[in-house]
């Protein structure tokens, strides 16, 4: 997708150096960040420079490349096999994640002992995950974009656009491909709290590509949908059980309950590396509790220029944080896929499932 004009990833490798966008910074201001080691790539996922399932896992599949490329030929395999565990430490639920770090490993324990092959393929394995989710955000957009007809009305949650893949999106790959054809959708954003990744980022990438919006509170989305002004809703997911349950930002679940009281189709839309076909049911996906700090302070620019934060809540509140919820399988209209849409069952799951 374009940034002012120009066709740009979220993250991407040269030579052994991880750059991306400064997410946090969006969407006053946009900055590239320069990772030189694995281990501060690592740590750009935990703090969240970078986020979002399919962005997650093209650094993580990164990460790993450069902790291939780092790792002496003493004890290669031992190092690689300590990043990966450093690597997969950094968030729990996004599937992409743990797909993406399995993938690089596997790459370089076919090459054996030839080390030389082994830090090439770490470099290509990375490089092909990277590839392959932008293809596949591409493809899911051609399968959902007939979901969006003339003047369509879309509520999301969250983002998941191109700035949580690495390029298109997931949710708003539809959308996009609504609008180049020249069908004007209109996007209900929610504001995603604590971290409105919908007030900063949905909205700054819709804005990009000339997608009109609103920008709503979170409880406000009840509302458009029981007065007849969604249409459909489309949001992405971190992590989907073999059985179709899905696991998606905090407020998802909500999000699906009033639209089913209001007959309104909710749709997921992920690639297939978001599927975790280990996972009997949404019960089992590990749901990430972030700091307190998240809901008490919130961050933005002041009038001065400067990034910083407020509280807002009173100092003696403690807050509870978690990151995502589980929104049961009955409650998905279909799963949109890179293979194309599939009813969120577990037949339907096992006929697009990869490992
Ligand atoms: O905590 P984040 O920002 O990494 O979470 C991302 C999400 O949960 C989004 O809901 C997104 O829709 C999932 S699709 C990448």
């Amino acid at each position: 997708m374009k940034v002012n004009g120009t066709p740009t990833r979220t993250v991407w490798m040269e030579g052994s150096t991880v750059r991306m966008i400064n997410q946090p910074l969006l969407p006053h201001r946009f900055e590239i960040v320069d990772l030189p080691a694995y281990t501060d790539t690592a740590r750009s996922i935990s703090t969240m420079v970078v986020r979002g399932a399919g962005a997650i896992g093209a650094t993580a599949g990164y990460a790993m490349a450069q902790a291939a490329l780092a790792a002496p030929d003493a004890g290669f395999h031992d190092a690689v096999a300590e990043a990966a565990k450093v690597v997969q430490a950094t968030r729990p639920t996004a599937q992409n994640l743990f797909y993406a770090v399995r993938r690089v490993l596997r790459a370089v324990e076919a090459c054996g002992d030839d080390l030389t092959a082994a830090r090439e393929a770490a470099v290509a394995a990375a490089q092909d995950i990277a590839d392959d989710d932008a293809a596949c955000c591409e493809a899911i957009g051609r399968h959902g974009g007939p979901l969006v007809p003339e003047g369509a009305r879309v509520s999301t949650h969250c983002n998941a656009g191109w700035l949580a893949f690495v390029d298109w999106g997931s949710a708003l790959s539809p959308v996009y491909v609504a609008q180049r054809q020249g069908r004007r959708p209109f996007v209900w954003v929610d504001e995603t709290r604590p971290r409105s990744q919908g007030a900063r980022l949905t909205a700054w990438e819709l804005a990009q590509e000339g997608v009109a919006h609103a920008v709503i509170a979170d409880n406000a989305t009840g509302h458009y949908m029981r007065t007849g002004q969604v249409d459909l809703v489309i949001v992405g997911s971190d992590r989907i059980a073999a059985n179709g349950d899905v696991a998606n930002k905090i407020g998802t679940y909500s999000s699906a309950v009033v639209a089913a009281a209001n007959g309104i189709p909710f749709y997921v839309a992920a690639p297939t590396t978001t599927i975790d076909p280990d996972c009997p049911s949404g019960d089992r996906i590990p749901i990430e509790e972030r700091g307190q700090d998240e809901v008490c302070y919130t961050w933005g620019w002041s009038d001065e220029g400067r990034f910083i934060r407020v509280r807002t809540t009173p100092n003696q509140s403690g807050a509870r944080n978690p990151a995502f919820d589980v929104t049961p399988a009955a409650l998905v209209a279909g799963i949109i896929t890179e293979k194309g849409i599939v009813p969120a069952t577990p037949e339907g799951i096992a006929s697009v499932a990869r490992r």
